[in-house]
């Protein structure tokens, strides 16, 4: 599990991982073998044909062809290789499977979230069965991200108003770390997600058994987490804190006061912008409001028990 590589590449847990692997290694090794013979003839002959003496005029050398030819000719071969292999491999890792098993998914600033076929949304935490080709659409709401998952060596940029996909098929059941792999402002570090692969059946109970019916404020502590609200509210002062808000007055930056009533916290969360707290920017993406009114119920009654 996790990041066990070789200490040098992580772990390869994905069906193009040993392709991608292989790919780098040959370039890896042709180049450290270019370098050092190059790097090497370079002092070798720094050496052998120094200057000994200030009346020693070197003879001009004039290179044979076949010497001139094959530094052409060796370093194209190469390079043509490298660009064929990579072709190759770059056609596969964007050609997904038409079998695919497919699941949306949504960047904000600064969570993941993932939306099932059957409707199913979890934040941060993506679920998928082992040995199955699993097509990611994906779309940003605000900023620039980028899905990155180093064990199944896939990543793709995920931008506002355009849908990209990048695919992968799990070689076996274990956890993967998910990172935001463009910066994407304050909490950038911190938008990682985790991909939970396990059994086909184990999958097919976890995907039947979500957004069950909760009681509403422990549906909103769920979320409260899965969305990382904590980091901003409660974790650093970039939002306001919410411990005891319900029924508090809010001072807000325009001077006027407010009771933080429910329907102020339903606001709160879907238009950030529209009632701001004194000494507050606006900091708070205004992309939960593809919340359900279910879940927004939920979050409200969290907070309230806050
Ligand atoms: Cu999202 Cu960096």
């Amino acid at each position: 599990m996790g990041e066990n590589g070789s200490g040098w590449l992580p772990e390869a847990m994905s069906t193009v991982a040993a392709e991608v692997d292989a790919l780098f290694y040959f370039t890896l090794y042709t180049s450290t073998i270019i370098f050092v013979a190059v790097i090497g003839a370079m002092i070798y002959f720094g050496i052998r044909f120094r200057r000994r003496d200030e009346s020693e005029v070197p003879t001009p050398v004039h290179e044979p062809k076949w010497l001139e030819m094959t530094w052409i000719v060796v370093p194209t071969i190469l390079v043509m290789i490298v660009f064929t292999w990579g072709f190759k491999v770059f056609i596969k890792l964007h050609t997904a499977p038409p079998d695919s098993y497919e699941i949306t998914v949504r960047a904000a600033q600064w969570y993941w979230e993932f939306e099932y076929d059957n409707g199913v949304t979890s934040a941060n935490e993506l679920y998928v069965p082992v040995g199955k080709a699993i097509k990611l659409n994906m779309s940003a709401s605000d900023v620039l991200h980028s899905f990155f998952v180093p064990a199944f060596r896939i990543k793709m940029d995920v931008i506002p108003n355009r849908v990209t996909s990048v695919w992968f098929e799990a070689t076996d059941v274990g956890t993967y770390q998910v990172f935001c792999t463009e910066y994407c402002g304050t909490s950038h570090a911190a938008m990682l997600a985790t991909v939970h692969v396990v059994t086909d059946s184990e999958f097919r109970q976890w995907l039947a058994t979500q957004n069950q019916d909760l009681p509403p404020a422990e549906l909103g502590a769920q979320l409260f987490n899965q969305y990382t609200c904590n980091v901003c509210h409660v974790d650093t002062a970039v939002g306001p804190g919410l411990t005891g808000i319900f029924g508090s007055e809010r001072k807000l930056s325009d001077g006027t006061t407010v009771i933080a009533d429910e329907d102020y916290l339903l606001e709160s969360i879907v238009d950030p912008g529209a009632k701001l707290v004194e000494g507050y920017g606006l900091q708070m993406p205004a992309t939960y409001g593809s919340l359900t009114q279910k879940q927004l119920d939920g979050l409200i009654a969290y907070i309230k028990t806050l």
